[in-house]
């Protein structure tokens, strides 16, 4: 072996650190997602590339480690792919749904009414159980469709648009949408439906069973974890350093203000929480409904959760 090869190999061992960069699929245009930025500015060492994407970008482009979503999008797409992972908890999200106060007092006010979510998403599983828990099948209320709104104005065919003009009597969605819909009827008239209990988000990082299997991958994904543990400190104890950069981070950009009144909703968690399994075995039947298929048993849906990844990345905290 000459000279320049012998440097060359031995820099090839070197190869799966110096040429890593992990790529990572994620909406964003939702708050949950702004945590990835940070860790990769503040606390990641390797590379990093974020795209507009979500858990199916990993069964589409064989590029991406990463992905996050709320459960409902995992529990779609592990229906199809079971090597589907969920690996991280970044954030849980307690929904609300918000109303005009002068016309509705409580959930039950909501029979027969107008509510705008969407279906086969968080939200119109969330919009069903809030009703559930107030004694109100689907069949007794309308379920309308909309899009979200980041920032005023809210135009056209978007949900505070529709609940200020009567379109909708209630909007159960994600933030900022909510909070837009209640500025839009003026903040004093609203009033807001949240239960943690019955419902909340639970957004997620997911990865593949093969990206785990391939240990440089994984010692990135362990790496990244630990960026990210790092991060969520500092969105729970010191939000005041972070409300600006999050704003900024979503596309399109949210005011600072109404990230810092839109805060308390989300709990930046990083953990996977207890009742993760169980959680999905019953809102799998709800996803299996929207998309026309059997429910998957409680058994198979316990092979999406892998909490070794984190185990790991605390270990070497
Ligand atoms: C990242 O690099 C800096 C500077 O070299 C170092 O101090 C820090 O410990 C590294 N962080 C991690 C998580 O490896
Ligand atoms: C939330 O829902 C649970 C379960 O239905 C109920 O026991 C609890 O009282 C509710 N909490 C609030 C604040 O309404």
């Amino acid at each position: 072996m000459n000279r320049l090869a012998s440097i060359l190999s031995i820099l090839a061992l070197f190869l799966p650190f110096t040429n890593a960069a992990l790529k990572i699929a994620s909406a964003l245009g939702v708050i949950e997602w702004t945590p990835e930025k940070l860790a990769k500015e503040d606390f990641y060492n390797g590379t990093v590339s974020i795209v507009n994407g979500g858990v199916p970008s990993l069964f589409s482009d064989s590029s991406v480690d990463l992905a996050s979503n709320a459960e409902t999008q995992a529990l779609r797409n592990y229906a199809s792919h079971k090597n589907l992972r969920i690996i991280y908890t970044v954030s849980e999200v307690a929904y609300r749904i918000v109303a005009d106060k002068r016309k509705i007092k409580s959930l039950a006010d909501l029979k027969g009414k107008h509510i705008g979510s969407v279906q086969g998403t968080s939200s119109g599983y969330f919009v069903q159980k809030m009703m559930e828990s107030a004694g109100i099948s689907t069949s007794q209320y309308t379920s309308v469709s909309g899009s979200q709104c980041l920032s005023e104005p809210c135009g056209d065919g978007t949900f505070p648009n529709m609940l200020a003009h009567g379109k909708a009597d209630a909007i159960g969605f994600w933030e900022p949408t909510v909070e837009l819909a209640a500025r839009a009827i003026g903040s004093d008239n609203a009033i807001f439906f949240q239960n943690f209990t019955v419902y909340r988000e639970i957004f997620n990082l997911h990865t593949t069973a093969e990206k785990l299997a391939d240990k440089s991958k994984r010692a990135e994904i362990v790496a990244f974890l630990r960026a990210l543990e790092k991060t969520l400190a500092v969105f729970r104890d010191q939000p005041d350093k972070v409300y600006a950069r999050a704003a900024a981070a979503l596309s399109p950009p949210m005011s600072t203000e109404i990230m810092k009144a839109v805060w308390p909703v989300h709990k930046w968690t990083g953990t996977v929480p207890e009742d993760l399994e169980s959680v999905l075995s019953v809102e799998d039947s709800y996803v299996a409904k929207v998309d026309n298929r059997q429910p998957q048993s409680a058994a198979t849906l316990k092979g999406m959760v892998d909490r070794s990844v984190l185990e790991e990345a605390r270990a070497g905290m």
